[in-house]
């Protein structure tokens, strides 16, 4: 479902307004605005502890207090999440897509300057890809992903792409509809082995954001996720995975002694 075929969409976040164009006539779904993202972002926006900070009890004042937290999109389109949340205060933002998409973006970037006063920066990513994500400097507080979850073949490199950018402490804010039972299927599977999910509920999603085939999920890394993580990567790039990781690796956490004794496992495996 489309939300709407207007080639303009306005979308209000506390006192300012993001007017997006979007192309419904491209071949490419990125250059559409879809509800997910407008959900998420009045979602955010609902229980924003920098708009509402009167508001008690905030179950999700934590997460939602953006504050020195820095954040990526992945498949951004024409950028309504990742703007949406900017103005709400995560302002250390990353916007990313495919290259085909990116002028949709960037055009829409433009567009919005004055209510964003700033252009925030965009990337290239395509998911899974090692260097794509090496060059965005990971780790992310936030990884923000809006109805992202259609197509069978892109479902693994997606939840390892939300794995490997997230911090440790981090969370995905996912906006979610249903687009193919397969790739749903996968995709579910994937999340259940590295996230602890949350499901919000719909009575905290914007009244007039809310629609019964629309969710938002937050996902946590499970603890033992370093592992996952390793086994699934480490055979096909250990040198960009200890780039990657170095700063964790010198930090010296729990994690940190358990990815080093991986590697060292991994490596007698791999010269075995
Ligand atoms: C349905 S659109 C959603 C766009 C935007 N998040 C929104 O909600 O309006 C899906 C987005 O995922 C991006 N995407 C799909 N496969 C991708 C991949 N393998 N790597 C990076 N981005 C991808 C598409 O280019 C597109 O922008």
């Amino acid at each position: 479902m489309k939300f709407t075929d207007s080639p303009v969409i306005e979308l209000a976040v506390g006192e300012s307004t993001l007017c997006l164009q979007q192309d419904n006539g491209s071949m490419h779904v990125g250059t559409s605005v879809w509800p997910c993202s407008l959900v998420l972002v009045k979602f955010a926006e609902r229980w924003s502890p920098l708009l509402n900070p009167t508001l008690n009890p905030n179950p999700y004042s934590s997460l939602l207090d953006f504050r020195g937290k820095r954040g990526v999109e992945l498949g951004a389109g024409c950028g309504p999440a990742g703007m949406g949340l900017y103005l709400l205060g995560l302002n250390d933002i990353i916007l990313t897509d495919i290259a085909p998409v990116m002028p949709a973006l960037k055009h829409n970037l433009k567009k919005n300057k004055p209510m964003l006063k700033k252009t925030l920066k965009t990337a290239q990513l395509y998911w899974a890809n090692g260097a794509h994500m090496k060059a965005i400097s990971p780790p992310y507080d936030v990884v923000i992903a809006a109805d992202v979850v259609y197509l069978e073949e892109t479902v693994r490199p997606l939840v390892e792409t939300m794995a490997v950018l997230m911090a440790e402490d981090g969370v995905v804010l996912l906006g979610y509809q249903l687009r193919s039972p397969e790739a749903h299927k996968l995709f579910w599977e994937g999340c259940a082995e590295v996230f602890e999910i949350e499901k919000v509920p719909h009575e905290h999603l914007h009244p007039e954001y809310n629609y019964e085939e629309t969710d938002v999920y937050i996902f946590r890394k499970k603890k033992d996720n370093w592992q996952f993580l390793m086994r699934r990567l480490l055979l096909k790039d250990i040198d960009w995975i200890m780039e990657v990781f170095s700063n964790e690796i010198t930090g010296k956490t729990k994690a940190d002694h358990q990815l080093l004794l991986l590697i060292g496992e991994m490596e007698n495996v791999n010269s075995a």
